[in-house]
């Protein structure tokens, strides 16, 4: 009998999603093996929806952005004694004999916690465009965003340039600062502010003023949209904590364009650059990368090794312990911080 495998895509999009299903669909199918698709992560599972995957109908999928399997924030874990029966009947009812994973730390939690506490035969794949995820150098996903990023701040430039303004630019990241760190540093930004630094806004706007003094008419600021805003010990951004006791995000670029305007009156924009990092299409890079995460976790199910992720380690594609991937979040390393010292702000905060 052939081994039969579902496979759903959970959390926020990533650019890759769909080279990731079709590398592994590639190697499944080759092997004789039947593909379930799940519809919308794991809300896929606990309803039971299903979408047909046959490798004709979606090989050339693999350069769009997006999921061809829908995606949500769902997890059965949000309400467990409810969903993991339904998930764990979903499973029986299918005869799945695995279950791949392909997501960010919610989804990979949730699929490390079925594997441990139930059995459930996972494998995982890691995507997040924020690349915040521990065990893999990298997520796919991320270096489109990066891109998407980092050519807003290029075309930016001109028009900074033309109206003497500063341009103040979000990037998403609540938690980590890779997309705004890495965007910044290739966009030569004048001032990258990232959770992971706490920032005070005199600090940066006495940076600005200096550049200012010295003949700069515009200057580019790459800000997290998590990033922790200070000024003289006062917290300007939120403080609200959301359902899962992490900080409320949004604005943070309007809070520093106003204290640049307020402190400086020197004219500032904000832009939020929002889902536009998660858009379009992957760039070459996320698509092969994605394609190669997605074989590897056909072989683990080709080998019934479970509980386990693909990941790429010194450019090499491997596997990991599920559990080491969701152990904690992957921030930027304090080795980042200070190879590029000079783009960053001296800590301003708690
Ligand atoms: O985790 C990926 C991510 O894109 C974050 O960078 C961002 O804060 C969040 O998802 C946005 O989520 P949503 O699509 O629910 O607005």
């Amino acid at each position: 009998m052939s081994l039969r495998v579902g496979v759903l895509t959970g959390g926020g999009d990533a650019p890759g999603l769909n080279a990731a299903i079709c590398g592994l669909a590639r190697r499944l199918l080759d092997a004789d093996a039947e593909l379930i698709g799940f519809a919308d992560g794991w809300r896929g599972l606990i309803e039971n929806r299903t979408r047909p995957l046959q490798q004709s109908n979606f090989q050339h999928l693999l350069v769009y952005g997006g999921t061809l399997l829908g995606s949500s924030g769902d997890n059965p874990y949000r309400d467990p004694a409810r969903c993991v029966p339904a998930v764990l009947a979903t499973i029986a009812e299918h005869r799945l004999d695995a279950l791949v994973t392909i997501g960010g730390e919610g989804t990979l939690g949730a699929s490390d916690r079925l594997h441990r506490e139930h059995g459930v035969a996972v494998v995982g794949v890691p995507k997040t465009i924020d690349n915040d995820l521990a065990a893999t150098d990298f997520t796919f996903g991320f270096f489109s965003a990066v891109e998407v990023a980092t050519r807003a701040m290029d075309d930016l430039r001109s028009t900074a340039e033309s109206h003497s303004r500063v341009m103040v630019v979000e990037c998403m990241g609540r938690h980590a600062g890779w997309i705004t760190a890495y965007a910044g540093v290739a966009a030569g930004a004048e001032a990258v502010l990232v959770p992971e630094r706490p920032t005070d806004v005199e600090e940066l706007c006495a940076r600005l003023d200096r550049l200012r003094q010295g003949g700069a008419r515009s200057a580019i600021v790459a800000v997290a949209e998590g990033a922790r805003l200070f000024e003289r010990g006062v917290c300007l951004s939120s403080t609200q904590r959301d359902e899962f006791g992490e900080y409320k995000t949004g604005g943070a670029a309007a809070i520093v364009s106003q204290r640049i305007e307020a402190l400086l009156r020197w004219e500032a924009r904000p832009l939020v650059l929002g889902h536009l990092q998660r858009a379009g299409k992957p760039i070459a890079f996320d698509r092969i990368f994605a394609l190669r995460l997605g074989a590897r976790a056909a072989r683990l199910v080709l080998e019934r090794r479970f509980g386990r992720m693909a990941a790429m380690r010194a450019g090499d594609i491997v596997d990991v312990p599920l559990q080491e991937a969701v152990a904690a979040r992957k921030t930027l390393t304090q080795e980042f911080l200070d190879r590029y010292e000079s783009f960053f702000l001296p800590i301003g905060g708690p």
